[in-house]
């Protein structure tokens, strides 16, 4: 959880952030109970070891997996689409396949079978939606729904799962995170410099599957609150590279408020 009032935000240079509090002999009752919860959510370590732990982790492993082989074949796809982009983005799949190698050696570390069923099932309406955009050759969809919103859920997800994760997992994690922030980046600039024509199919393919993003969310909430994960974390930490995203395209913060209203909606 993240309490304004209670610290400052350090924006590390990697990417992400933490919130530190002010000194303790500086606080008041209420201040150090924040603290104390800021405590619990930033430093806590789970028991990687406890049956309840590998259980949650067989699902969540497997969302990850799952995620990056779908990022791979998806970045595939899209250089059909634009083949006059087609090496740089294999380079980027080839960048999802070493993703998906290093969450597997995650699981494999800490004896956790990951529920391969469960995942596929959990990105079908997703997939679903990517794959009619590809068969249509609609570009701007199949660039939103990968580089715009997969990318920031992953982002979003490794984030918050980084201070928490274990001592492999962590190693791991965080060099994945720097190449997903390339890959939407290289979403968001497409998506910029053709802004005038694609702005339409954009938003529509924004309403169509932000909602399904937050339902994703909140379908892994109890499994990512047994790796210590916040669930209004993960979605604070989701919208904020979604709308730096949408900023970067070119969107001004009201037609940006009126994007981010459609996860409500849907
Ligand atoms: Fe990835
Ligand atoms: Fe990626």
């Amino acid at each position: 959880m993240i309490h304004e009032g209670a610290g400052q935000r350090i924006s590390a240079s990697n990417g992400y952030s933490h919130w530190i509090c002010p000194p303790s002999g500086s606080m008041s009752t209420s201040d150090t109970l924040i603290q104390g919860h800021a405590d619990l959510a930033l430093g806590e370590l789970p028991d990687f070891t406890s049956e309840h732990y590998k259980d949650a982790y067989s699902r969540i492993n497997a969302i990850v997996i799952e995620g990056e082989q779908e990022a791979h074949d998806n970045y595939i796809a899209i250089g059909t689409l634009i083949p006059e982009q087609a090496e740089e983005l294999t380079r980027l799949a080839r960048m999802e396949l070493k993703h998906m190698k290093g969450f597997t050696a995650c699981g494999n570390n800490l004896g956790v079978q990951a529920d391969m069923a469960f995942a596929k099932e959990f990105f079908t309406p997703l997939h679903d939606n990517f794959q009619k955009a590809l068969a249509a050759g609609k570009v701007t969809t199949c660039l939103l729904i990968q580089a715009i919103l997969i990318e920031a859920f992953a982002i979003s997800a490794y984030h918050i799962y980084i201070p928490v994760s274990d001592p492999f997992a962590r190693r791991i994690t965080e060099g994945v995170v720097k190449d997903e922030y390339t890959h939407l980046n290289y979403g968001q600039e497409w998506l910029k410099a053709n802004l005038d024509t694609v702005r339409e199919e954009l938003e529509q393919a924004n309403r169509e599957n932000l909602p399904l993003v937050r339902r994703m969310l909140e379908q892994v909430a109890d499994d990512a609150a047994a790796l210590h994960m916040d669930k209004e974390d993960l979605m604070a930490d989701f919208m904020t590279s979604y709308q730096e995203a949408l900023t970067e395209i070119g969107f001004t913060s009201r037609e940006i408020a009126r994007l981010a209203t459609a996860a409500l909606l849907g």
